[in-house]
């Protein structure tokens, strides 16, 4: 804090959800404000629930804390709504006025398009709707009726408090490796998904951000087609442990830890701190642990190996999928 970025640092599904709920809460966030659109899920756990969102900002878990859409977000409205309602924040979130919306006839091409099938997009409508949007000829949310009460200007809402010392969460969806710049073209998403990009969408200039947490899982996961370096077996990833089903209800492709990747992944992002998700998965007798002491040896290991091969400390570990089931080093570290 006061203004980080969180990013994903492979092909999305790192546990950010996770990972902004916790910083939302121990940092007193006062603002998280998300880019990117509804392909993307983010997975809380909090109060008993499971919330899978695609729209609203996970800092949402903060009751104290203003949730944003910013001017690079392409709106899914009845999901926003319907998320609105479900996460019960309506007086606290805002969006631009600027946003693009994803209509109907978008979530249709991006079903029957052959060549979108290909890709194995989420099937939203996101990437048609971009294309209208750089076509000109997109809808924006000022047009829209139902989001009058939420219409925002994003940009001038976030700097101010970034100017009155608040904290900050722009919180990044996707990963570094659907980007379509940096990804593995053409099997990518619609938008650029680095720190910058989300920057960018949010109306934050690059002076005003402090750190760029990076999130990793202990393992690489994607969903769709492309290449993914060392796949396992399906069979195999079934005996690790490491099978997951998307939010989108899709079977999630699985490989080992890849350190080429994330050093990459860093360099771009320009990353200042890792976090490392589900080490409970590979290390077992880590579940549940909040001390890094209490780690396995092997658990240590695996992390000083990323230390040193990614040259940013991994400040955050998590243990579980509950909110606090993390080991917090940032103090130990003086990052
Ligand atoms: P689209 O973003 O729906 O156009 O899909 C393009 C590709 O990106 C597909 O392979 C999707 O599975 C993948 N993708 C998009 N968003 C996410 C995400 O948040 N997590 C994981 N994969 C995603
Ligand atoms: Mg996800």
């Amino acid at each position: 804090m006061p203004c980080t970025v969180v990013v994903g640092g492979f092909w999305g599904d790192e546990g950010k959800g996770k990972i902004v709920c916790y910083l939302a809460l121990r940092d007193n966030v006062d603002f998280c404000v998300r880019t990117g659109s509804v392909n993307a899920a983010h997975t809380v756990h909090f109060k008993g629930k499971v919330f899978k969102l695609h729209m609203v900002p996970s800092g949402f878990v903060n009751e104290k804390c203003r949730l944003l859409l910013g001017a690079g977000a392409n709106l899914h409205v009845p999901q926003l709504l319907k998320e609105i309602e479900e996460t019960g924040v309506k007086g606290r979130i805002g969006v631009d006025n600027q946003c693009s919306i994803i209509e109907e006839k978008h979530t249709i091409q991006d079903r029957t398009n052959a060549h979108l099938r290909g890709l194995g997009t989420t099937g939203w409508g996101v990437g048609p709707a971009i294309e209208e949007r750089v076509k000109r000829t997109a809808k924006l949310a000022r047009e829209v009726d139902l989001l009058k009460p939420y219409l925002t200007d994003v940009a001038e809402e976030v700097n101010k408090a970034i100017e009155q010392g608040k904290n900050v969460l722009l919180e990044g969806v996707q990963g570094f490796y659907l980007s379509l710049y940096y990804g593995t073209y053409p099997y990518v998403t619609s938008r650029d998904t680095t720190a910058s990009a989300i920057c960018s969408e949010a109306g934050v200039g690059p002076t005003r951000v402090d750190e760029v947490l990076i999130v990793f899982k202990a393992y690489v996961t994607r969903v769709g087609t492309g290449p993914l370096p060392n796949e396992l077996p399906r069979e195999e990833v079934i005996r690790r442990g490491w099978f997951e089903i998307s939010g989108t209800g899709r079977e999630r492709r699985a490989a080992p830890f890849n350190y080429q990747l994330a050093r990459r992944a860093v360099m771009v992002n320009g990353a200042t701190q890792a976090a490392l998700t589900k080490i409970d998965i590979l290390f077992p007798e880590c579940k549940g642990v909040t001390e890094y002491d209490k780690l396995s040896e092997k658990a240590k290991k695996f992390i000083n190996k990323i230390e040193k091969e990614l040259e940013i400390p991994v400040t955050l570990i998590g243990t579980g999928p509950a909110i606090y089931n993390i080991v917090d080093r940032r103090k130990t570290l003086q990052t």
